[in-house]
């Protein structure tokens, strides 16, 4: 997608106090509210997140003492609540989503209202403020689909392939769209697959370190041949945050780790990593749709300065301590709603089938 350039009226450029951020109790958006408290003394953070099943205050802990940092619960999809916080904000970087691919195959509906209608809230209420605040929209390289040879350019078609993905491109549309009509300083970010401590444990890394620990099967989707590009979570947000000081308002920006892995390749590091063995791993029937292969050209965010800083086994090394370490975290998440969850997805399942896909 190529988005025309036009002069910025000078309120975009204003300077930042006051950070929103939505989303701000999940996985990447707790640690960009770290990241921000700990690299811009001068800033304030406000975090607006409903505390769906993936929020999580214990996320938050860490900063949860400090005078710059404010917690208010609430949906973005609620004009009310959205837009005085808006108001107050000199820039919202937008992290809340129904985040799963899985689960938006079993309930499609919540996507639609978060990561569509939700993402449209919080523009107009920028839009009712003045446009006073630049708007950073939080996308995912999923939005391009899969490709199976090269890697997708900013300017490549928006090819999603599953509901979360399509949500996604929606309300990424939908912020370029306020950009365009309403000149909003708008920018988004097209991360790659992110690993790293406190993510929820329904994504596949969380999911195969704690299940491993206690010795569970690991559920492998297909011929465990599905390649992501991984990307630790400080990487991520050390990139969230150049763009969305030094991005182009209208532009969006690929944000990939370099770091291809097969998802047996991943697997089997988890339990070498752990000492457990290979025969934990248990295929299971493909996903329906299953993207084959994400990759990202990211050229032009590192022309802004980027790079990512971790090396991919090292930090997934560290990623699996970081969840042996912290049980207290992650095992009364695995409890509820979450067995609910992983019976409907897990249970049904054709075993059979996927025995024949064995790796
Ligand atoms: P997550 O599921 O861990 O957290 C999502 C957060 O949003 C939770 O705290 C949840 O309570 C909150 N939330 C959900 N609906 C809300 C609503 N209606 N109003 C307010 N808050 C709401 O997700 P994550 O992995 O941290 O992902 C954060 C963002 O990054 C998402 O927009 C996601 O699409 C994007 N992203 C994620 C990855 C990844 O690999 N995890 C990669 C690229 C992009
Ligand atoms: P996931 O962590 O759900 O992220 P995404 O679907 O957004 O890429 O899945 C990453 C890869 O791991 C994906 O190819 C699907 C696969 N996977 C499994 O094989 N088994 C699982 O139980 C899960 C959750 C994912």
């Amino acid at each position: 997608m190529r988005l025309s350039r036009r002069a910025h009226p000078s309120p975009w450029r204003r300077a930042i106090t006051t950070i929103l951020v939505t989303g701000g109790a999940g996985f990447i958006g707790s640690e960009f509210v770290r990241y921000t408290l700990a690299n811009h003394a001068d800033y304030d953070v406000v975090v607006l997140d409903k505390l769906t099943y993936a929020g999580n205050l214990d996320n938050l802990r860490p900063v949860s003492e400090s005078p710059r940092y404010r917690f208010v619960q609430g949906d973005i999809g609620e004009a009310t609540t959205v837009e005085p916080l808006v108001d107050g904000a000199d820039a919202i970087v937008n992290f809340a989503a129904e985040t799963h691919v899985d689960r938006s195959l079993l309930d499609p509906g919540s996507f639609i209202n978060t990561d569509v209608y939700g993402v449209h809230v919080l523009l107009e209420a920028v839009r009712r403020t003045g446009g006073k605040a630049r708007f950073l929209q939080v996308s995912t390289d999923e939005v391009y689909g899969s490709i199976e040879q090269g890697s997708f350019q900013e300017s490549d078609r928006l090819q999603p392939r599953s509901p979360y993905s399509a949500s996604k491109a929606g309300g990424e549309l939908m912020a370029q769209a306020y950009f365009e009509t309403y000149r909003l300083h708008v920018v988004s970010t097209r991360g790659s697959n992110t690993f790293g401590p406190y993510q929820y444990p329904e994504k596949i890394i969380p999911l195969f370190v704690t299940n491993a620990l206690d010795n569970l099967p690991l559920p492998l989707y297909g011929d465990g041949l599905n390649v992501r590009d991984w990307l630790y979570v400080g990487d991520h947000c050390s990139a969230i945050d150049l763009v969305l000081h030094e991005g182009r308002a209208g532009e969006a920006y690929n944000v990939g780790g370099g770091n291809e892995r097969t998802n047996l390749y991943v697997t089997e590091t988890i339990l070498q990593l752990l000492g457990k063995p290979r025969s934990l791993i248990k295929p299971v029937a493909d996903r329906p749709g299953h993207d084959r292969r994400y990759s990202l050209d990211c050229a032009k965010v590192r022309r802004l300065g980027w790079q990512p800083q971790r090396d991919f086994l090292a930090a997934l090394r560290e990623t699996v301590d970081w969840y042996a370490a912290n049980e207290w975290w992650w095992r009364q998440l695995k409890s509820g709603e979450y067995l609910d969850y992983y019976k409907q997805n897990y249970g049904q399942r054709d075993t059979a089938a996927a025995e024949s896909a064995r790796p």
